[in-house]
C-alpha cells in the first residue's frame, strides 16, 4: 500500500506544496478585504494572534495524524483507535471533511474563474482597446461558466499527475513566481500618491475596534481558511511527508509563510484602495465603510488600473495572473482530498478518480452559478464559517484524546529526536486537548448567540 502512495521528494517540496495550498484567494483577497471591512490594523493584530494561538496547533494536529496514518481523511481517523464507536465517529468526520472540501472547491473555482477572466481582459486593455464593452471584464453566465470550467480543468490536470510530478512540481514553479510578482506590485503601488494613507490605516490598530464581537469570529474563520484547515487538506499533505522531516518546524514555516504573504497582500491592496481614492474613485460604500468583497477586487482595483493608463493595464495583468496562480496551487490541494479518498477507498486509478471527482464538483459549481443568489453565499457560510471550525474541533480531539500519547510522541520524534525536551512537547499536547477545542467552541457559541 504505502509503496503506491506518493511522497514529497524533499522538505522544500513539501513546504512549497503546503504553502501553495495555504496561500490563495484567502490571503490575497480574503485577508485584505476582511481587514478593510473590520477597520484595518485591529483586525491584522487579532488575526496574527489567533493564527499562532489556534491555527498553528490545529495545523500540527492534521499534519501529525496524516503522517502517522499515511491515509486519506476518511481512512485516517478510524485508524487511531480500536473502539468501534470511535471508529464510526472518525469515519463520519472524515466523510464530512471530504464533502466540505468538495463544496469549498465548487465555489472557489467560480471565484477563480472570475479572476482568470480578468487576465484576457487586461490583455485587451494593453492592446489599446479601452472600451466599455470588454467581454472578459464583465460578468455573464457564459463567461463565468467557461472560465470556471477552464480553471477546473487546469486543477484536475495537475492533480491527475500525482503528488511529485503534479502537485509538487507545479507548486515549486508557481509559488516563487507568485512571491516575486507580489513584491514587484507592492513596490510600485507604494510609490503612488495616496498610498501612505492606506498604509497608516493598515498598520496602526484602532484598539477601540478589538472588542467588536464579529471581529473575533471573522478573524478565526479567516485563519482557518487561510491555513486550509479542517477538511483534511493538510492531513493528506501530511500523509506524503517523509518520516525524516521535523514536523513542528516544517509546520511553523508553513504558518509563517502563509501569514507573511497575507500581510504582504494587505500591503498591496489597502494602499491601492487609497491610491484609487486619490484618483477620484469611490472607496467608501454608503454606510461609510471601506468597500470590501468582490466589488473591491473586481471593480475598484480594475478602475484604478485603468486610470493609470498603459502602465496600469500592465499592473492589472500581473495582478490577476498572480491571483490565478495563487488560486490554482490552492485548488489542487482541495481536489486532492476527495481524489485520495476515491482512489484509496475504491481502488481506482488516479486519473480516473480525478476525472470523476472533478466532474461532480464542476457540476456543483454550475448549479451554484445558475442559482447564484440562493446558493453562493449560503455555501460559503455553511462551509467556511461553520463546518471548518467544527471539523477543526474534531481533529484536535482525535489528535489529543484518541491518538495515544506514546504514539503521538513516537510520531513527532521521527525527524525531531529531542522532542521530549522541547517547548513544543511541553505545551502542544495539553493545548490541543483542552485549549483549542474550548476556544473554538467558545467563539462558536459567542457567534451563534450574537
Ligand atoms: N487556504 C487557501 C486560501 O487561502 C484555500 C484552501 C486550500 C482551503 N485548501 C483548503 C480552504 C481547504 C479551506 C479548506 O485561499
Amino acid at each position: 500500500m504505502s509503496s503506491e502512495r506518493g511522497q514529497f521528494s524533499s522538505r522544500f517540496g513539501f513546504i512549497t506544496a503546503a504553502t501553495g495550498s495555504a496561500v490563495g484567494l484567502g490571503n490575497i483577497w480574503g485577508f485584505p478585504t476582511q481587514t478593510a471591512s473590520h477597520g484595518g490594523g485591529a483586525f491584522v493584530l487579532v488575526y496574527l494572534v489567533l493564527t499562532f494561538l489556534l491555527a498553528y496547533p490545529a495545523l500540527m494536529a492534521e499534519l501529525i495524524i496524516g503522517r502517522h496514518t499515511r491515509h486519506n481523511m476518511v481512512g485516517a481517523l478510524p485508524q487511531l483507535t480500536t473502539r468501534p464507536a470511535l471508529k464510526a465517529i472518525g469515519r463520519a468526520t472524515g466523510l464530512y471533511g471530504v464533502l466540505i472540501a468538495s463544496l469549498i472547491l465548487s465555489f472557489y473555482a467560480i471565484v477563480a474563474g472570475w479572476l482568470m477572466a480578468q487576465v484576457p481582459a487586461a490583455l485587451v486593455n494593453i492592446t489599446g482597446q479601452l472600451t466599455d464593452t470588454n467581454w472578459f471584464a464583465q460578468s455573464s453566465l457564459i463567461r463565468d461558466s467557461l472560465f470556471c470550467a477552464l480553471f477546473s480543468v487546469l486543477t484536475a490536470a495537475i492533480v491527475a499527475r500525482g503528488v511529485k510530478d503534479g502537485i509538487e512540481r507545479w507548486s515549486t514553479r508557481l509559488m516563487p513566481a507568485l512571491v516575486l510578482l507580489m513584491l514587484g506590485l507592492v513596490a510600485s503601488v507604494l510609490t503612488l500618491p495616496g498610498a501612505m494613507e492606506g498604509l497608516r490605516l493598515y498598520v496602526v490598530p484602532d484598539f477601540g475596534l478589538i472588542t467588536d464581537p464579529g471581529l473575533l469570529t471573522s478573524a478565526m474563520g479567516q485563519a482557518f481558511f487561510s491555513l486550509s484547515l479542517g477538511v483534511g487538506t493538510m492531513l493528506v499533505y501530511g500523509s506524503y511527508v517523509s518520516k525524516t522531516d521535523n514536523l513542528p518546524l516544517t509546520g511553523a514555516y508553513v504558518a509563517l509563510i502563509d501569514t507573511g504573504i497575507a500581510f504582504l497582500a494587505g500591503l498591496l491592496i489597502i494602499p491601492a484602495m487609497f491610491v484609487a481614492q486619490h484618483r477620484g474613485i469611490k472607496i467608501y460604500s454608503s454606510e461609510n465603510t471601506l468597500i470590501a468583497g468582490p466589488d473591491l477586487i473586481l471593480q475598484t482595483l480594475p478602475e484604478l488600473f485603468n486610470s493609470l493608463g498603459f502602465v496600469g493595464a500592465f499592473i492589472g495583468l500581473i495582478f490577476f495572473l498572480l491571483l490565478s496562480i495563487a488560486a490554482l496551487t490552492s485548488s489542487i490541494s482541495m481536489l486532492e482530498v476527495p481524489v485520495t479518498f476515491a482512489l484509496e477507498q475504491f481502488k481506482i486509478s488516479r486519473s480516473r478518480a480525478t476525472g470523476l471527482v472533478a466532474s461532480v464538483i464542476f457540476s456543483i459549481s454550475l448549479l451554484i452559478l445558475f442559482n447564484f443568489e440562493q446558493l453562493f453565499g449560503a455555501v460559503i457560510t455553511a462551509t467556511t464559517k461553520y463546518s471548518q471550525p467544527l471539523l477543526g474541533v474534531f481533529l484536535c480531539v482525535f489528535a489529543g484524546w484518541v491518538l495515544h500519547r506514546d504514539k503521538l510522541l513516537g510520531e513527532i520524534s521521527e525527524g525531531f529526536t529531542d522532542v521530549e525536551k522541547s517547548l513544543f512537547w511541553k505545551i502542544w499536547p495539553g493545548y490541543i486537548r483542552f485549549i483549542c477545542p474550548l476556544l473554538i467552541t467558545i467563539m462558536f457559541v459567542q457567534h451563534i448567540v450574537n
